[in-house]
């Protein structure tokens, strides 16, 4: 199991075990939404190239909208009972990035840039801790179709930084 430690001081959250929802594909996503999370930390501390600060916000919205989509075609297939509320929590950050993120690049540290990495940190937590830890017991009963969902729905479109 992959352990992402931080450098003191910084305020997004660590990947520990205790943040497995039980499906490798799934845990990397999150992994990575922690990683651009933290990369953004750092641009808007550091506030060198406000392109860059704008092409990892771009980068985190539209990978944060395809682990959407890959938890949705799971729980969709698997029949998970708490599908709907799951969408719900899903959209309302959908919302908040498409009306967030794009402005980011024209953030240079201060308040703002706090707030932001304040949401982000901690809707990453309440995302897996809570929102997703509801539909890991069933992926776990069906761990094989699991893989095969996700084998076959494997999407080929680059997400490059
Ligand atoms: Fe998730
Ligand atoms: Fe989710």
């Amino acid at each position: 199991m992959t352990i992402i430690s931080k450098p003191q001081g910084m305020r997004t959250i660590e990947w520990t075990p205790s943040l497995s929802v039980g499906v490798d594909r799934l845990d990397h996503d999150h992994q990575m939404l922690l990683i651009a999370i933290g990369l953004l930390e750092n641009e808007l501390m550091l506030s060198l190239e406000n392109n860059r600060i704008q092409s990892i916000a771009d980068f985190l919205g539209r990978y944060a909208n395809l682990h959407f989509a890959r938890e949705e075609r799971l729980m969709t297939a698997l029949g998970f009972d708490g599908l709907d509320a799951h969408l719900v929590e899903h959209r309302d950050f959908a919302k908040w990035q498409e009306n967030v993120l794009p402005g980011l690049e024209k953030v240079k540290g201060g308040a703002f840039g706090d707030s932001v990495i304040h949401y982000l940190s901690d809707w990453l937590a309440h995302h897996v801790r809570e929102v997703d830890m509801r539909y890991a017991p069933l992926f776990l009963e069906h761990a094989g179709e699991v893989q095969t969902i996700l084998r076959a729905s494997e999407m080929a479109v680059p997400l490059a930084l």
